[in-house]
C-alpha cells in the first residue's frame, strides 16, 4: 500500500470513528457525543452582580470532556475567581451548560438551523465543583482542556486558575421533534457514544 492510500484510510477511518451521531433514539449516546463533540458550552449561573442580581446570567467557557472521539463525559472546565460568573458560582454553584452541534459543521452539512432539534443540542444541569488542586483527577482536567485549547498554557499565572468540573444531575437532550428528552446521569455515564 502506497503511504497516500495508507493515510487515505487512516482519515477515513477516523472519521467513521468520530463524526457519526449516533441514532436519535439513543439519547443517551447522543448526548456524551454531543458533550465530547463540542469545545465550548455556554453557563447560565444565577448572578450576584447589581443590577441582575438573582437573574440568569449566560456567558461561555472552554470546555472538554477529554480527546474528540475518547471522551469521559464529564466537562472540565479552567477558571479563575477574577471571572465574573465563577464569582457567582462562589456563591450558588448551581449552573446549567448548553452545547450543540452548531459549533461542529455537522448542522451547517445538513442544512439544520441551530435551534431545530435536528441540530442535536444538550442542556446539563447541576453545579460546578473545584477539582481537588494536583490531584489525578486535576491532571486529568488539565490534559484533557490543554489538549484541545493549547492557549491554556500561556494564561496568565497571577489569574490562579483552578480546574472545575460540572457535577451533572439532569441531562436534557433535543435531537428530533417531540419535545425535550431527559437522562439521568447513571445512563448518560453508562452510554458509549462512539
Ligand atoms: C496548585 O498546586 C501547584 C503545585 O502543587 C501550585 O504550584 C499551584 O499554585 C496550586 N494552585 C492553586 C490555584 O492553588
Ligand atoms: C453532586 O451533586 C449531587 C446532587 O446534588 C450531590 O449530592 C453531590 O454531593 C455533588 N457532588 C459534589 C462533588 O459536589
Amino acid at each position: 500500500m502506497t503511504v497516500q492510500l495508507f493515510a487515505l484510510v487512516l482519515v477515513l477511518l477516523m472519521e467513521c470513528g468520530q463524526s457519526k451521531i449516533p441514532p436519535h433514539e439513543e439519547v443517551a449516546r447522543v448526548a456524551r457525543y454531543v458533550v465530547n463533540q463540542c469545545a465550548w458550552a455556554s453557563m447560565a449561573t444565577i448572578s450576584t452582580h447589581d443590577p441582575v442580581r438573582g437573574q440568569p446570567f449566560a456567558n461561555l467557557f472552554s470546555i472538554s470532556d477529554g480527546p474528540v472521539g475518547y471522551g469521559k463525559g464529564i466537562p472540565y472546565m479552567y477558571l479563575t475567581h477574577m471571572e465574573i460568573s465563577v464569582q457567582d458560582l462562589e456563591v450558588n454553584s448551581q449552573a446549567s451548560l448548553c452545547m450543540s452541534l452548531a459549533q461542529t459543521d455537522f448542522c451547517k452539512k445538513q442544512g439544520y438551523d441551530p435551534q431545530s432539534p435536528l441540530c442535536a443540542h444538550v442542556i446539563l444541569s447541576g453545579s460546578v465543583v473545584e477539582v481537588k488542586n494536583a490531584s489525578v483527577e486535576a491532571l486529568e482536567a488539565k490534559r484533557a482542556l490543554f489538549d484541545r485549547h493549547p492557549e491554556m498554557i500561556d494564561w496568565p499565572t497571577d489569574h490562579n486558575w483552578f480546574f472545575a468540573k460540572m457535577n451533572i444531575t439532569q441531562v436534557w437532550v433535543l435531537d428530533y421533534f417531540g419535545g425535550v428528552k431527559i437522562v439521568t446521569p447513571e445512563d448518560y455515564f453508562k452510554a458509549t457514544p462512539y
